[in-house]
């Protein structure tokens, strides 16, 4: 049970890398004039799944933690680390939704999506290394 949470957002943070690498690609073509091939679908779909589990495992970690632990939060800098990439998250979701839903030559949603989500990986960069002690301190 308490190695379910960790090895569940590392994969999700690796797959959130992709998915940044795929939103540089609309980046470059948007704000840079450069050309480059952007897949929307792929982009998407990959972006949904990653905020779904993050969010997922953020319950399964304060679970985990509770029924091993007896009370949350008792990581305080990860636990504070997951509560801040909450709004984050949600903005995510719901710029991308709404860009998704309705195509059309934007500037200031994408940018926005972008700065949010450049943000909230780095946060789920912090998790992993925040994280990481964790594991080696009280999992192994
Ligand atoms: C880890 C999560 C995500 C990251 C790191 C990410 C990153 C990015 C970046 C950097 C861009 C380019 C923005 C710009 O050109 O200024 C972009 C564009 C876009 N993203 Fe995401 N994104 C994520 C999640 C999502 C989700 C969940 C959705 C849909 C539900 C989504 C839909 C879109 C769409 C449709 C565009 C193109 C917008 C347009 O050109 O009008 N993204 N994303
Ligand atoms: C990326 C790699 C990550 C690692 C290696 C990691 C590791 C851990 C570990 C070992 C625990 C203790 C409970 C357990 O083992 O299940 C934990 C708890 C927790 N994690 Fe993570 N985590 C990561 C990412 C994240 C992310 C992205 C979030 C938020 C979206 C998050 C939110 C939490 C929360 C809320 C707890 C409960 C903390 C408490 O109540 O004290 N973690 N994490």
């Amino acid at each position: 049970m308490l190695w379910l949470h960790p090895v569940i957002q590392l994969l999700a943070t690796i797959a959130g890398l992709y998915v940044l690498f795929l939103g540089w690609q609309r980046f470059k073509i948007l704000h840079l004039g450069k050309q480059a091939r952007f897949d929307w679908k792929s982009h998407v779909f990959w972006g949904r799944i990653v905020i779904i589990v993050w969010l997922g495992g953020l319950v399964l970690g304060k679970i985990a933690v509770n029924s091993h632990w007896g009370m949350s939060p008792v990581f305080l800098r990860h636990s504070q680390g997951a509560m801040v990439m909450v709004p984050f998250m949600l903005i995510a979701y719901l710029t991308g939704s709404v860009m998704d839903r309705k195509k059309k030559k934007r500037f200031w949603l994408p940018a926005v999506h972008g700065a949010n989500n450049m943000i909230l990986l780095g946060l789920a960069l912090y998790q992993l290394y925040t994280g990481y002690f964790i594991v080696v301190n009280f999992i192994l």
